[in-house]
């Protein structure tokens, strides 16, 4: 079979992608930093104490604020300003807790109006809660206009299996890519400072910023977004078809594995000098 090479190394990135992929599932994390997990399993909590937990699980490890701020619409994600309430009335037959914390678990499940399908569950890497802080959460998540009444029992047994040693904020993901390398693509050849700012390179606004994008983002989406920006779905407050979609035929496998290698090492703490 005879193909046009544009669409050869289309073809050669996305087996190359899937592959990655599939390595970078199976290989065990490695922490860098002892894990910092929260345990209410058999404990007593009061409401007011699960919330507060809740509260500061939704700013620091859940990551949630960078993409939901609570009284602040036209961001990214929506406003959760009174969630808790909203809650009660999102799905038909699902009650308010059964909403939330499917929200958590299976995002794209239902899909708040205007919004793409972007939301990673968070009891996987990269944000890797834990069934206790998933439980907090929802807490207080039900607490913004809502009664705080869910129980351990309301988290699925199977949820935050993969949370294992807290997560993938402990965790670095080891792909085969060169990130310095990936780097210079970044502000040379892929030209992606033309529209984004990742830590210190870059600063237009045209796209999201980027400095963070490996602490909520899961390499899936990351690698599947420089092929077909489109059809991982566009980033409220963005317009759609700015994003070139031809990075699958302009670089080469090498340049995208490095490229993806290095939006890996984006963890928002502004170091954007990666290092071999
Ligand atoms: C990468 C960005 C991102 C991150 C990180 C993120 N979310 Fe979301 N979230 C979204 C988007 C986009 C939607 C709307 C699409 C949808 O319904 O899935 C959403 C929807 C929701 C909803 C449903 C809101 C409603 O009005 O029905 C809840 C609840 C929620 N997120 C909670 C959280 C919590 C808690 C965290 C942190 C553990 C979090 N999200 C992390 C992007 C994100
Ligand atoms: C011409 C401007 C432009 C260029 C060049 C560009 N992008 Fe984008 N990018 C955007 C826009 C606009 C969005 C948000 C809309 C969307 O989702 O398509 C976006 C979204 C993204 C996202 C999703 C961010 C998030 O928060 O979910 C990633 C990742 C990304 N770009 C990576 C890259 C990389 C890597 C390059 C270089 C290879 C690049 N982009 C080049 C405009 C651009």
């Amino acid at each position: 079979m005879r193909l046009p090479v544009p669409v050869k190394v289309g073809l050669f990135a996305l087996v190359v992608m899937g592959a990655y992929t599939y390595y970078a599932n199976s290989i065990p994390q490695i922490q860098s930093k002892p894990p910092e997990e929260l345990s209410l399993e058999g404990g007593n909590v009061t409401p007011e104490q699960l919330v507060a937990a809740g509260e500061k699980i939704f700013k620091d490890k859940g990551t949630c604020e960078i993409c939901h701020k609570i009284g602040q619409k036209g961001t990214r994600a929506p406003d959760l300003a009174g969630v808790g309430a909203i809650a009660a009335k999102r799905r038909a037959g699902v009650g308010a807790k059964g909403y939330l914390v499917e929200s958590l678990l299976d995002p794209g499940a239902f899909l708040v109006e205007g919004y793409p399908n972007i939301m990673p569950r968070v009891d996987r890497p990269p944000i890797g809660l834990n069934r206790s802080e998933l439980w907090a959460l929802a807490a207080f998540l039900q607490s913004q206009g809502g009664t705080v009444d869910i129980t351990l029992d309301d988290i699925p047994k199977t949820a935050g299996a993969q949370a294992v040693g807290g997560g993938a904020q402990a965790a670095e993901l080891k792909l085969p890519g060169d990130a310095k390398a990936g780097q210079a693509v970044f502000s040379g050849k892929g030209a992606c400072i033309a529209c984004h700012k990742a830590g210190a390179l870059g600063a237009s606004p045209v796209g999201p910023e980027l400095t963070q994008i490996a602490r909520i983002q899961t390499p899936e989406y990351i690698m599947g977004k420089i092929l077909n920006p489109a059809g991982m779905g566009t980033v409220a407050g963005y317009p759609p078809g700015v994003m070139p979609a031809t990075f699958g035929q302009t670089l080469t496998a090498r340049e995208y594995l490095d490229l993806v290698s290095f939006l890996l090492t984006l963890k928002g703490d502004g170091a954007a000098t990666a290092k071999r």
